[in-house]
């Protein structure tokens, strides 16, 4: 695997992801263990893009728990139907909360935290076995970019893990 990352510190973000998505694949190949994947492609996005927070949450137990993520604590364990988090899990869809003070239900694990982006991760079935989270400390921080740009390496992190998934 590739041990550093090649990006265009100061570029815009579509090239810093067009740039990244090729490189999470090579760091993510060859490797089965969940864990150890959604730790480097947390660490790999964290390190590009400097979100204030970046992880996963991962379908146990009858709720979403706090997988590998770079970032403040957070909280632990979110119910389906609660927060960004679990409405990204109901609708199956990316959401993007440009002020999470004006989403009804956010759970504010940090205050710092100003706006969102949540993505579904499908296993081969259709069903969603995680998701991929990531916030700003500025208002309105993501766009349809951030939609396009981490869709991309969403599907990439799926593939690697999706078959040594268990819930
Ligand atoms: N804000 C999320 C909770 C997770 S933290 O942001 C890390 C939500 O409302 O689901």
């Amino acid at each position: 695997m590739a041990e550093t990352l090649a990006f265009s510190r100061g570029a815009d973000r579509k090239t810093i992801y067009e740039e990244m998505a090729p490189q999470i694949e090579a760091l993510l190949a060859g490797e089965t263990d969940v864990t150890a994947n959604l730790a480097n492609a947390a660490a790999a996005l964290k390190e590009a893009f400097g979100f204030f927070w970046v992880g996963f949450y991962l379908k146990k137990e009858g709720q979403l728990v706090l997988g590998p993520f770079q970032g403040p604590v957070a909280c632990t364990r979110i119910d389906f139907d609660k927060g960004v988090c679990g409405h990204c899990y109901t609708t199956k869809q990316t959401v993007i909360v440009p002020n999470v003070d004006e989403f009804p239900g956010h759970i504010a694990c940090s205050s710092a935290s100003k706006s969102e982006i949540v993505l579904p991760l499908f296993d081969a079935t259709g069903e969603v076995f995680g998701v991929l989270d990531v916030d700003s400390d500025r208002l309105d921080d993501f766009s349809e970019t951030d939609a396009e740009g981490l869709g991309r390496i969403v599907k990439i992190i799926e593939a690697a893990v999706r078959a040594n998934y268990v819930s």
